[in-house]
């Protein structure tokens, strides 16, 4: 797909003020500093779109993005960083949990996971929350420029190994880097065959 336009729409903490024109979304969930800002600003091909920090915490809020004049893309607050507080933590999964249950037009969830990690239970869960509640999702391994390639091969596998306890297959997944565009191609080919 060809990106030709991404403007900024809207910042909400209230997700009854989110766009209501019907637009196909496409939302990008993971723990604080797994990378969604940076990744929606790669896939989209415009640095600053979605800002970005090296302390986790930044995204703050659900944030809309348009994309071809067609579709959203929508970036969320990170969830389970210990060092947030516990209210603002509060804050952030009641908004998230608001945004998925409220959006009829939510085509699917990227939920990303950094691939230098073992699978956490916090991901494993949430997964199953979104598997029992009929929520479409994919996974995106972020941040691959930091593991060499066999590395990244048996993290892959051994996140595999946990979520076959539970799922009878792998949700498709992606593997993606911000620092040197790897996955766009495919998750933007996946947006547009589901769009
Ligand atoms: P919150 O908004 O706080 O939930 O974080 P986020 O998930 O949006 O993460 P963000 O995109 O702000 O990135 C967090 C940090 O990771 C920043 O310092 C980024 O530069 C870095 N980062 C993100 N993606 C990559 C990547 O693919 N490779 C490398 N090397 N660094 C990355
Ligand atoms: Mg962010």
């Amino acid at each position: 797909m060809i990106i030709t336009s991404a403007q900024f729409v809207m910042s909400n903490s209230d997700i009854t003020k989110c766009p209501t024109d019907n637009k196909a979304e496409y939302a990008f969930i993971g723990r604080s500093n797994v990378g969604k800002s940076s990744l929606i600003n790669m896939l989209t091909n415009h640095k600053g779109l979605a800002k970005i920090s090296s302390k986790p915490g930044k995204t703050q809020l659900v944030n809309h993005f348009l994309i071809n004049k067609e579709w959203y893309v929508v970036d969320l607050p990170g969830y389970g960083f210990a060092k947030v507080a516990k209210n603002t933590k509060q804050r952030f999964s009641k908004l998230i949990f608001s945004f998925i249950e409220s959006r009829p037009n939510l085509v699917n969830l990227f939920v990303l996971v950094d691939c230098r990690h073992e699978p956490q239970g916090k991901d494993v869960d949430f997964m199953e929350w979104l598997g029992v509640n009929g929520v479409p999702f994919s996974i995106i391994f972020t941040k691959a420029d930091k593991l060499a390639k066999q590395k990244l091969s048996d993290n892959i596998k051994a996140y595999e190994k946990e979520l076959l306890n539970t799922w009878e297959e792998m949700p498709p997944y992606f593997i993606s880097s911000a620092s040197n565009g790897q996955g766009r191609e495919e998750i933007l080919s996946y947006i547009e065959e589901t769009n």
